[in-house]
């Protein structure tokens, strides 16, 4: 294994049913947060958490994610003439980051595992991220540095584990994530993991902490993608192929985290992360909560 933690994988290809009718020409990590796409939240996390460059797994359909990273002097010329100086700094910071993007197709959409698997070549034998789109951060916009993508990066490079974000969640939630069996209790925020199961029932699941869309693997993980489904899922899961690395004796552990990520995928999920990001928002924030008390009334 190499040495260096610079690579960031972020899939994007998935269908977005939850989404729909909104997605069926729109990627939903292309969808606004208050005025900008959900996608760039989590690439400016990625670049402030330290990593060199980002892996798109995408889809043809989805090329305005590579669009809206893509630096386009015409565009800009002309955006120039029309937009104040402060969104010309805006629209320039969206492309000028000094990281790498790269996309790679997953021609069809087999499951999260499928798309990690497709990074492997890209990836070669470097230690990556895997980062979930859809799951974004509050209050991302003000701390990115200290971010838990950032911890989890450090931890990484410390001890060599591969590690992941947990939350705690309602009990009668589980059945929707990957569910940890921790081994002993927390040091330091992070807690060795003895397995991990996906999306049990409510009186099967091991303990209440999820995994929430935040990973750092070595490259051995690829191994462990199984080739198709296992028991009873229609995708290739990601959670599968931790639970066999595992079981293989690979250490995972997994840090704590009280930071709400919200589930920019669903509707509810997408609707908090507007409301609360709009009420934290400088410029029109109590404009915001004005027009909000007026319709909660
Ligand atoms: P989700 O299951 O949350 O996304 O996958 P989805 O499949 O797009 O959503 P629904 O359930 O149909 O509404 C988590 C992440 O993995 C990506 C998705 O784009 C999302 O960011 N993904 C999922 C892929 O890239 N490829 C896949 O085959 C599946």
């Amino acid at each position: 294994m190499k040495n260096k933690l610079d690579i960031a994988v972020v899939p994007v290809a998935g269908l977005g049913t939850r989404m729909l009718p909104a997605t069926k020409s729109i990627p939903k990590e292309m969808l606004p947060i208050v005025d900008r796409p959900v996608i760039q939240y989590v690439v400016d996390e990625i670049y402030h958490a330290g990593f060199k460059k980002i892996i798109f797994i995408t889809h043809s359909s989805k090329n305005a994610i590579g669009e809206h990273f893509n630096e386009d002097s015409k565009i800009k010329q002309d955006l120039a003439k029309r937009i104040n100086k402060s969104q010309l700094k805006d629209i320039k910071n969206i492309s000028n980051k000094k990281i790498d993007l790269v996309y790679i197709n997953q021609e069809e959409a087999l499951g999260l595992g499928h798309a990690i698997k497709c990074a492997e070549k890209e990836v070669e034998k470097n230690p990556f991220a895997v980062v979930l789109p859809d799951r974004v951060a509050d209050g991302s916009a003000t701390d990115l540095k200290r971010s838990n993508l950032a911890k989890l990066r450090r931890h990484f490079m410390n001890t060599r584990n591969n590690c992941l974000l947990l939350a705690k969640i309602p009990k009668n939630e589980v059945s929707k994530f990957g569910i940890i069996k921790p081994k002993k209790s927390f040091q330091n925020g992070f807690v060795e993991i003895e397995d991990i199961v996906e999306k049990p029932k409510f009186n099967k699941a091991p303990s209440d902490l999820a995994a929430v869309g935040r990973y750092i693997f070595t490259p051995d993980i690829f191994e462990y993608i199984p080739p198709k489904p296992l028991n009873k899922s229609k995708e290739i899961e990601l959670t599968h192929a931790i639970q066999l690395m595992i079981r293989d004796g690979h250490k995972l552990n997994g840090l704590n985290s009280d930071t709400k990520y919200f589930d920019c995928g669903d509707k509810l999920g997408y609707f908090e992360s507007f409301i609360s990001f709009a009420l934290k928002d400088k410029s029109l924030g109590k404009d915001y909560k004005r027009i909000v008390k007026i319709f909660s009334k």
